[in-house]
């Protein structure tokens, strides 16, 4: 795909997605579960502590600001935004695929967003089909040295490539090459969905692999089929995209089935994470990290003042779950304070 497509690509999914209605008609799996409420924490609520230390750096509040975008100049705008929040609350961080700015080397400011959040963990992001299409090691590290990342995310996208004409979808022998790539580079390597779920199976073949953490980037939320369904032109292709739109493991779902399969593997939740109860039940069912895109993206383009106020509620919901659970932190937030609803 030429340099101009590519970008032409990245401009249509964020007005896509923000016009259009691109959600999975799958729910994100967290109403069927609730918290166990503790009426004597026997906590002070202003000693309740949500940090946490992940890949060598303190983080502030669990939230991640999902991989996104960059290459326009729109996207410049929303990263800076986006960076500049994660600061400001201690928050972790991922921009867009950086397939185009290495390929043209001039879009990689639109994704220089160090110098706005210059403590923060930051990943950088590359599909993993890449490294059958021409990427490898050295790809990955100048995607990671072009926005000075702490890790790099490789997203796995298999649907959302077989859905468009000029998908990449030859994903023969990609675990080999993640192996390679892990092996590689002096950073974490994490491996993410885009919004239809890691299963146990696959999760246990990266762990293997060597890789860091994965995030389930389950579904519930954005749903890529119906993304690019919005791209298409021929009435076939459209029509096959429709038939996805309930495709995919809901993201509670994955989840559940990953932290307890492998409990000590690192694992970040997102897809489809709306309100800041899903993020709560989130951390609490185990995740490290609760990822948002639809919903930061959409808070971003607004203004500055709606992405610090939707942090703060999201923060507070999460600082009076921990509290009214009895739990002064996140270890123990994570230990058993949510039941399956019925149970
Ligand atoms: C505008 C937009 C662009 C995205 N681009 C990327 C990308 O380049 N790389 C990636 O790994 N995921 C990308 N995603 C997927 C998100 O990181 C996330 O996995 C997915 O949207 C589900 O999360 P949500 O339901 O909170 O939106 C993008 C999402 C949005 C909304």
């Amino acid at each position: 795909m030429t340099n101009d497509l590519i970008r032409a690509r990245k401009g249509d999914h964020i007005r896509i997605n923000l016009e259009e209605d691109v959600l999975s008609h799958l729910k994100n799996g967290f109403e069927q579960f609730r918290f166990i409420h503790e009426a004597l924490p026997e906590l002070d609520f202003n000693n309740i502590d949500s940090t946490q230390e992940l890949f060598g750096k303190k983080i502030n509040l669990p939230f991640l600001v999902s991989s996104m975008t960059g290459g326009t100049e729109q996207a410049a705008e929303i990263n800076k935004a986006l960076a500049m929040v994660s600061q400001k609350y201690g928050m972790v961080m991922g921009v867009g695929s950086q397939r185009a700015a290495i390929q043209n080397p001039e879009l990689s400011e639109t994704f220089q967003i160090r110098k706005f959040a210059p403590d923060i963990l930051l990943f950088a992001n590359l599909g993993a089909v890449q490294l059958n299409y021409g990427f490898g090691l050295e790809e990955c590290k100048q995607a990671v040295d072009m926005i000075s990342a702490d890790g790099l995310i490789l997203h796995l996208n298999p649907l959302q490539e077989a859905v468009q004409p000029e998908g990449d979808v030859n994903f023969l022998g990609l675990l080999k090459k993640l192996e390679y790539i892990v092996g590689g580079l002096q950073i974490p390597v994490i491996v993410k969905e885009v919004g239809w779920g890691i299963s146990a199976k696959t999760a246990h073949l990266l762990q293997e692999a060597g890789v860091a953490a994965i995030d389930v980037a389950g579904a519930g939320g954005t749903s890529w089929s119906q993304v690019e369904r919005f791209r298409l032109k021929d009435p076939i292709s459209i029509r096959v995209a429709e038939e996805f739109v309930d495709w995919g493991i809901p993201t509670a779902e994955a989840l559940v089935q990953i932290s307890s399969a492998m409990p000590d593997y690192t694992v970040f939740a997102s897809g489809g994470l709306k309100t800041p109860m899903d993020v709560a039940k989130s951390i609490a069912m185990g995740a490290k990290l609760a990822g948002m895109a639809s919903v930061f993206l959409k808070a971003a383009v607004v203004s500055m003042d709606s992405l610090v106020d939707m942090v703060e509620i999201y923060a507070r919901v999460l600082r009076i779950a921990m509290f009214s659970t009895g739990s002064k932190n996140l270890v123990e937030f994570r230990n058993q304070h949510i039941q399956r609803i019925g149970e």
